[in-house]
């Protein structure tokens, strides 16, 4: 279980490049760290609402990321995805020296979620 005070540290933001996302395991828990090209760093939880695809292997752009299993898609900063009501977790992400930190708050912190099962 997580603690909800911990800053979790990832490593480097070095691990993550640039236009691409990398999945961490933090407890148990999968989450998926995207860096865009303009510098901002997302981190949103690593399982479509959809079918469960693995969203750090999926395409980022615009501030989106798009699921690869059925092309679903997904705004980083929100979670909220393209087919209403899908939506991700989102977690904060501090990058400190180069450092991705990950605050255990939103870890803990349950947030909406909805599964579409077709
Ligand atoms: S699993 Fe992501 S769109 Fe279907």
């Amino acid at each position: 279980m997580i603690s909800p005070t911990k800053i979790i540290h990832l490593g480097s933001i070095d691990q993550v490049p640039v236009g691409q996302g990398r999945c961490f395991i933090i407890d148990g828990e999968e989450i998926a760290v995207f860096r865009s090209r303009d510098g901002h760093v997302f981190a949103v939880e690593n399982r479509c609402p959809h079918r469960g695809g693995p969203l750090a292997e999926g395409v980022m752009g615009d501030g989106k990321v798009v699921c690869p299993l059925h092309g679903h898609k997904f705004d980083l900063a929100t979670g909220q995805g393209g087919e209403k009501p899908e939506c991700v977790r989102i977690f904060s992400v501090i990058i400190d020296n180069g450092e991705i930190k990950i605050d255990g708050r939103d870890l803990a912190k349950p947030q909406p979620r909805s599964m579409v099962r077709s």
